[in-house]
């Protein structure tokens, strides 16, 4: 029998991470995170297909083809403050997704305390670092055993 699969999509600028603004994102780079969610996701028996991109038409389509998963873990950067066509992927895929952010959105700036993904979302996760995407794995399998 095939495993369950959680897609983990990043959008624009976490390409960067390791050198991008280290005192607000760490030095884990994207490839550290993505290292550190494959051994979460094997942990719980899960598949993972883990990707990244700077274009919000591109992360729309990375939703869609999402279609059938367990859950997305989200990271769409800035979008998140901006993007309709983000949300509507969301509702329109109806796969439980966990909106993730590394830093914590809500102590920074006023306009990244507004999120359009936030309300479509299973839930949010932000402010842990890496551990942010982590959490979000262990939730969705957890999601597998228990009430939505
Ligand atoms: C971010 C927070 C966003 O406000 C910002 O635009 C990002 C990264 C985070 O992971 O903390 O690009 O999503």
């Amino acid at each position: 029998m095939s495993q369950a699969v959680v897609h983990i999509l990043n959008g624009p600028n976490l390409n960067l991470l390791g050198t991008r603004e280290p005192g607000i994102y760490g030095t884990t780079t994207l490839a550290d995170i993505e290292a550190l969610c494959r051994a979460e996701a094997e942990r719980h028996g899960l598949d993972l297909v883990f990707r990244q991109t700077n274009h919000e038409g591109d992360l729309v389509e990375m939703i869609h083809a999402a279609r059938g998963a367990l859950g997305i873990v989200l990271n769409a950067g800035a979008y998140t403050h901006t993007s309709v066509a983000l949300r509507d992927a969301i509702s329109a895929a109806g796969v439980s997704t966990v909106e993730v952010h590394l830093s914590n959105v809500f102590a920074r700036e006023d306009f990244r305390h507004h999120s359009y993904l936030s309300p479509v979302a299973r839930g949010v996760i932000c402010g842990f670092g890496a551990m942010s995407y982590v959490l979000a794995i262990a939730a969705l399998a957890a999601s597998r055993t228990l009430p939505a």
